[in-house]
């Protein structure tokens, strides 16, 4: 698969609403709150306000081998915001005609990623955190595993 190069993921001034789908237009940098303090730094996310969602699911990849990918596939309704909570890695998506690598390494900012968005992360630092704040719970139904069957399905206009 093509490799492109890390560029900087735009940031939105307005959080993408629901029916924004299928494009990396609708994909794109969230800024989160940051308290600044001696003892520590604090960040927090709240459904609505930060993300465009209403959070049902949170889940975190950890204790990733060197060299490893995850990720590498797409979803129908699933709408996603992905943070570097430790550490660093990169996340590519493809849209079925573009595609743009992204290099997460702060805990106070987010990837928001609309759905049919095909995604893969990989280049993962050593001790890295990626945490995924999800609209959905898991739901196998909701995934595309197939790039060819991802990019029909885009295509299509009742999952476009
Ligand atoms: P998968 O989403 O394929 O991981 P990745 O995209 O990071 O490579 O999920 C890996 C396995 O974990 C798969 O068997 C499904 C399971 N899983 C759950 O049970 N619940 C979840 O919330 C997630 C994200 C995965």
């Amino acid at each position: 698969m093509l490799l492109p190069p890390v560029t900087d993921p735009p940031r939105f001034d307005v959080l993408p609403g629901a029916d924004a789908r299928g494009s990396l237009e609708h994909c794109g940098v969230v800024e989160l709150p940051r308290i600044q303090d001696r003892r520590g730094n604090l960040t927090f996310v709240e459904a609505g306000r930060h993300v465009p969602f209403d959070i049902q699911r949170v889940y975190y990849l950890y204790d990733v081998p060197g060299g490893a990918e995850r990720g590498g596939h797409g979803h129908f309704k699933l709408r996603q915001l992905i943070v570097a909570m430790s550490g660093s890695f990169d996340v590519v998506l493809d849209d079925g005609k573009r595609r743009a690598r992204y290099h997460l390494n702060r805990s106070y900012t987010g990837l928001y990623v609309c759905p049919m968005i095909w995604r893969e992360l990989d280049n993962f630092s050593s001790g890295s955190v990626c945490l995924v704040l999800a609209s959905e719970p898991y739901d196998e139904a909701d995934y595309l595993r197939d790039y060819d069957t991802f990019r029909h399905a885009g295509s299509h206009p009742d999952t476009r």
